[in-house]
């Protein structure tokens, strides 16, 4: 089934503030990189809305990285992982409109790549990080993201 745009509900929580806003930014910024291909634009408009893509995960993903590091996360090692398989497919998804390849532009291929992984990563492995934090949070008294 197509979707046209991803939203983000409650159900996708993963129960810290800062990680479930960045979350829907991130659902924002791939909505714009949906409309982009569904309204035919041009490869160079592509790019530069991938780009706001890449950066905005980049920093989402410091973020994560971040709290992992501060509160001892102990399964941070396969979050990381997660987290440069996506940057490095994204990077191929840029290269692959570099050097003009129709089939980067496909809608349902972006689709597969970004919104698929963005929504089991979330209900996967950040929900997991996010009970952690939240533990985390409740035993020491520290805000956690
Ligand atoms: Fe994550």
């Amino acid at each position: 089934m197509m979707k046209w745009k991803m939203e983000w509900d409650a159900s996708m929580s993963v129960g810290v503030e800062k990680i479930d806003t960045q979350h829907k930014e991130l659902f924002a910024k791939i909505n714009d990189l949906l409309s982009a291909l569904a309204s035919g634009n041009g490869t160079a408009k592509i790019q530069e809305v991938v780009g706001f893509l890449e950066s905005y995960t980049r920093k989402h993903f410091d973020t994560e990285e971040n709290c992992m590091r501060r509160y001892s996360y102990p399964e941070c090692d396969d979050h990381f992982a997660e987290h440069k398989a996506f940057i490095d497919d994204i990077h191929k998804l840029q290269d692959e409109l570099k050097a003009g390849s129709k089939d980067a532009l496909q809608t349902l291929k972006v689709q597969r790549r970004v919104c698929d992984w963005i929504v089991t990563h979330i209900a996967n492995t950040d929900t997991k990080l996010g009970s952690y934090l939240k533990n985390n949070e409740r035993a020491s008294g520290q805000i956690a993201a």
